[in-house]
């Protein structure tokens, strides 16, 4: 048996026996926003030759999926502002084995590009959408527009992706007063919803993120007043726990990393806009895939044998405290999440 087929018939398992299927692609680590939560107002961005180039990207997506990952999400940063991402996704999408290519996305260039992701083998798109209030929103994104991202998500509807889901992010005392009118509007628009818990992921200095948790359990208790949540086992290979709400098409999804924590059912790994394969969100564990390649021209096996081997030092959890200063500098635009 050739080297080739030992590898081909080889599936990612780590220590603890979990089955990795899902990889979590970040395309650049800027932004046209600055979310509160994911940035601090000013940031520096890599530099060019620093983060991989299109062409790395899609040997990687290949590779992986040769290894058993049947789920890809894009994420950035905002993925749908590097130049090229339009037709990596077309490539991508087209990759045997592939049962998913989706996307999360901040929603500004979907106006523009939803047809054109649909017709490139997108299934199904998250947008961050954390407030209906357009100021708020402004205050939020720091940046954003919030007619643009509303405008986006009319847009995705139209291009008729299989699921549309909205991700709020929730902090006491800015947005978590809008919990019910975020789900009301999923419900009238006929899509997805999911809340999610802020994590400590690099430094911000907008506010105290101690100050501002606010639990899933919270926001639950929130909806019930209003809605019938019934619980549901959907899944849909992430890690949110979902209701279905009664008398409509859209369930409501929890993402609780501190309350409810859902490792023990990790499926996922992510590489980072460069190059490094990181095997837990809350945790710096790496191997740099990027040297990999640029030292091994065209040789898939070394790049298959370096992925393989990663998986012994995927983390068992992430250790998050929101209470203290993050242990982790890298902020979230460098993983998309
Ligand atoms: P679906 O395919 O719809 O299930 O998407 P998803 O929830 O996997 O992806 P999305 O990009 O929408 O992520 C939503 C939130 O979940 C983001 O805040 C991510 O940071 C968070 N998230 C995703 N995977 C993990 C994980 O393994 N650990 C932690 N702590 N958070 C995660
Ligand atoms: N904690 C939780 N979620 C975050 N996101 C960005 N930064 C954070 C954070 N520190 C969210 C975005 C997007 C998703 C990929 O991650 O709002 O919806
Ligand atoms: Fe950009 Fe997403 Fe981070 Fe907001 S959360 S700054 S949209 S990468």
């Amino acid at each position: 048996m050739s080297m080739n087929q030992v590898s081909s018939k080889m599936q990612l398992i780590d220590r603890f026996g979990r089955r990795v299927n899902y990889l979590r692609i970040s395309i650049t680590d800027r932004c046209d926003f600055r979310c509160v939560y994911c940035m601090s107002e000013e940031m520096t961005f890599l530099p060019r030759a620093q983060i991989l180039t299109l062409e790395e990207i899609y040997t990687l997506a290949e590779t992986f999926t040769e290894l058993g990952i049947n789920k890809i999400r894009i994420t950035g940063g905002e993925p749908l502002i590097r130049r090229g991402a339009l037709d990596l996704l077309e490539k991508i999408g087209s990759l045997q084995g592939l049962d998913e290519l989706v996307l999360t996305s901040n929603g500004s260039q979907l106006d523009k590009m939803a047809g054109k992701l649909k017709t490139a083998g997108i299934k199904r798109i998250n947008v961050s959408l954390d407030t209906l209030n357009a100021e708020k929103f402004r205050r939020l994104t720091r940046t954003g527009d919030l007619q643009q991202v509303l405008k986006g998500i009319q847009a995705a509807k139209s291009a008729g992706f299989e699921r549309l889901k909205i991700n709020a992010v929730i902090l006491k005392n800015r947005n978590h007063n809008e919990v019910t009118d975020l789900v009301q509007f999923a419900v009238d628009q006929d899509i997805d919803i999911s809340f999610i818990e802020e994590m400590p992921l690099g430094y911000v200095d907008e506010h105290n993120r101690g100050e501002t948790y606010y639990s899933s359990d919270q926001i639950k208790t929130d909806l019930d007043k209003r809605f019938e949540l019934l619980p549901t086992p959907e899944k849909t290979g992430g890690p949110a726990k979902y209701f279905r709400i009664s008398g409509s098409t859209s369930k409501v999804g929890f993402i609780s990393p501190h309350s409810h924590n859902f490792c023990s059912t990790c499926n996922r790994v992510r590489i980072t806009a460069e190059g490094r394969l990181l095997l837990c969100l809350g945790n710096e564990h790496s191997i740099d895939l990027k040297r990999v390649i640029r030292a091994n021209p065209g040789d898939k096996e070394v790049l298959k044998q370096s992925i393989i081997k990663a998986m012994l030092i995927k983390p068992e959890r992430h250790e998050f405290n929101i209470k203290e200063q993050p242990i982790i500098m890298r902020h979230m635009s460098v993983t998309g999440g």
